[in-house]
């Protein structure tokens, strides 16, 4: 688990002029937080735990930037993304809502929803190869073909992923970006455009 502000990820803000900061999995507002910090124009994140919207809410106060939705972030990201203009910076950390809340129903989906949140980027975000999109927890994808550091075995049960591996999720990213290992992190990683502001 990464803090986005320990990944020294702002150069990625300012390389690639990104205007828009999206999150997935609000928690108690420390990531936008940092988006706020980093001055983005618009900041729109989600949370399938009506308690953490209320926390991060509380953290970013009446700011007319930020937009915060409570719901699945696959249903978010159906609304938004068709919708969102500009460069992006994905900051994608939502996963294991029982860890929070363990009344809470999950399907696959629920439970660690990146695979799907980077499908509808594909699918749905105008310019998505202009996006600098950040991935957290990826050790707990299961498999060999995981080259992420500590990815093996580091994790089990409920805290592993098997409905997709790493290189599916990979795959959708290698004609367009390339990938990164940001601040040596343990289990992050960076998908960062192909081609520099200058090349567009
Ligand atoms: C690691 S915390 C997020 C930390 C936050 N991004 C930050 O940088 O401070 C994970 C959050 O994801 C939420 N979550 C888990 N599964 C989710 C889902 N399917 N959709 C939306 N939020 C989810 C949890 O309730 C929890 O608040």
């Amino acid at each position: 688990m990464s803090g986005i502000g320990e990944l020294h990820v702002q150069p990625y803000v300012l390389r690639f002029q990104c205007v828009n900061f999206v999150e997935s999995g609000c928690y108690h507002g420390a990531g936008l937080k940092w988006g706020k910090a980093n001055n983005f124009k618009k900041l729109y994140s989600c949370d399938i735990i009506k308690d953490h919207i209320n926390k991060a809410q509380s953290v970013v106060e009446k700011d007319i930037r930020v937009e915060l939705y409570y719901g699945p972030s696959h249903e978010y990201f159906a609304k938004l993304l068709p919708t969102l203009k500009g460069v992006t910076f994905f900051w994608l950390d939502a996963h294991c809502p029982k860890h929070y809340d363990p009344k809470l129903k999950e399907t696959p989906l629920t439970h660690f929803p990146l695979y799907k949140e980077l499908q509808l980027i594909v699918e749905l975000k105008e310019h998505y190869e202009r996006d600098v999109i950040i991935c957290d927890d990826v050790r707990t994808i299961v498999g060999e073909d995981n080259t992420a550091p500590l990815a093996q075995g580091r994790v089990k049960d409920y805290y592993s992923v098997e409905w997709f591996t790493y290189t599916q999720m990979t795959s959708l990213f290698t004609k367009t970006h390339r990938l990164e290992i940001p601040n040596q992190s343990r289990d992050a990683i960076a998908f960062i455009p192909g081609k520099e502001v200058s090349e567009w």
